[in-house]
């Protein structure tokens, strides 16, 4: 028979590592709702064309894009992100604005797979739609601070910069293919061929022979419309107001296209080589109306979810939650008594498992340490008569024998609900 493993990229997540998924999605849900941000589930799945516009010079659209064309003709592609559906689904819906959404999922991209780089990956993250006020970008940045604080991650820093606006951009640009083609023949020939496409994305170049040229390129902030200028300098004033640290970082680009004026990216300094960007975002004030719709402003982040948590394992914070089994049923008499007892237990809320197939007492034992539970039941033949139990603790193993009737409330109290 033939025998299968995951697909390069792709990870079976188990327990406990599975509730930790949960939990970190719980804890985000809770921070932004409390926001005024409400859940969208975005299907994972769209027409081609929607993820097309996050931009056809990223290497996203070109090279690791899961696109096929499905039974029924069309092209489909596995979405590689959030934003763009996210941005369709307003076109498509047209709610009133502000609309502020967040969302939690997995994304797609053919990506060459290392530790902290998957190709299915998941993401936290929101969206706004409908606001040009620059304080919004400062209260969009400190929803990720507050998040990474309750995760208990203290090492992150926030890298801010301003792509400008459309027009300022394409200066810039043409600025930078200047410069580089100049001296093309000391890039490397990687950069060279990226200048042709995205000179901007020559500045994320970590090359060395390419290290004194771009430290030697025209700068972003020199081209930026005062428009862009005075938006820029607001969020950061209001980003001062907030006590959020941040670093101006003038060479950060970005993977995708859509960016205008304010992005940023949020680093793990406790996290080395290429996955310390744990997540990143800002203002893509053209993509709704790129997607047919009214030309609306919008902004978001979106948090990498595998490699947040490589990040809390690198400082020790944010575990797995422990098991939610309180109680194990050891039943040396069959069975029956395991069957009622962890029924009864469940019934009011308490955490129960039990053993199966009338194993030994020292297997159904060993099975009770391995559940994480506190408290183990005993019944032997003499507790089945009596209509009693032997209630043990799992950590110093003291005992005591109580009646059937008062087991819920025996246990609460032990368990300290
Ligand atoms: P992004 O920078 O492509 O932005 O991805 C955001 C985060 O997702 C990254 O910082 C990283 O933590 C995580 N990530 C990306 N690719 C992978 C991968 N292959 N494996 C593991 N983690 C990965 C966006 O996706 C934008 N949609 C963010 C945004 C929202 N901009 C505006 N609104």
């Amino acid at each position: 028979m033939p025998s299968f493993a995951t697909s390069p990229g792709t990870r079976d997540i188990l327990a406990p590592d599975a509730a930790r998924w949960r939990a970190f999605q719980q804890v985000f849900a809770d921070g932004v709702e409390t926001a005024g941000f409400t859940h969208i589930i975005p299907p994972m799945f769209e027409d081609l064309g929607v993820f097309l516009r996050v931009g056809e010079s990223t290497e996203i659209v070109t090279k690791e894009m899961y696109d096929f064309e499905d039974k029924g003709g069309r092209r489909i592609a596995l979405r590689p992100e959030q934003t763009a559906s996210v941005c369709r689904a307003f076109v498509e819906h047209r709610p009133t604005t502000p609309w502020k959404v967040w969302y939690a999922g997995p994304n797609f991209r053919y990506e060459k797979p290392q530790q902290g780089r998957y190709r299915q990956f998941d993401q936290v993250g929101v969206e706004v739609l409908g606001v040009d006020d620059p304080m919004l970008d400062a209260e969009v940045i400190g929803l990720a601070i507050n998040f990474y604080r309750r995760l208990g991650l203290s090492g992150v820093e926030v890298r801010l910069n301003s792509l400008g606006d459309s027009g300022d951009r394409d200066r810039y640009s043409a600025a930078l293919h200047a410069h580089f083609s100049g001296n093309a023949d000391s890039l490397s020939p990687e950069s060279r061929s990226t200048l042709e496409r995205n000179p901007l994305r020559v500045l994320d170049s970590k090359r060395p022979e390419d290290a004194s040229l771009i430290a030697a390129a025209p700068r972003m902030s020199d081209h930026l419309s005062e428009a862009a200028a005075t938006h820029f300098s607001a969020v950061q004033d209001a980003l001062r107001r907030a006590g959020v640290d941040f670093v101006v970082d003038d060479r950060l680009v970005r993977g995708l296209d859509y960016y205008r004026r304010t992005t940023f990216e949020f680093v793990s300094t406790r996290l080395t080589a290429a996955h310390t960007a744990i997540g990143g975002g800002g203002r893509y004030d053209g993509l709704v109306a790129a997607l047919g719709g009214p030309d609306t402003s919008g902004i978001g982040f979106a948090l990498g979810l595998d490699r947040t948590l490589l990040a809390c394992d690198a400082e020790g914070v944010f575990g797995a939650p422990r098991s939610r089994i309180e109680v194990f049923v050891v039943d040396a008499t069959g069975g029956r008594e395991a069957e009622s007892i962890c029924a009864h237990l469940r019934a009011a809320g308490i955490g129960s498992d039990r053993a199966y197939d009338q194993r030994s007492m020292k297997a159904q034992m060993k099975s009770a340490d391995r559940s994480g539970a506190a408290l183990c039941i005993i019944v032997g033949d003499d507790e089945r008569l009596a209509q009693s139990v032997i209630i043990r603790t799992m950590e110093g193993g003291s005992q005591q024998t109580v009646s059937r009737a008062d087991l819920v409330s025996h246990v609460t109290r032990m368990l300290g609900h």
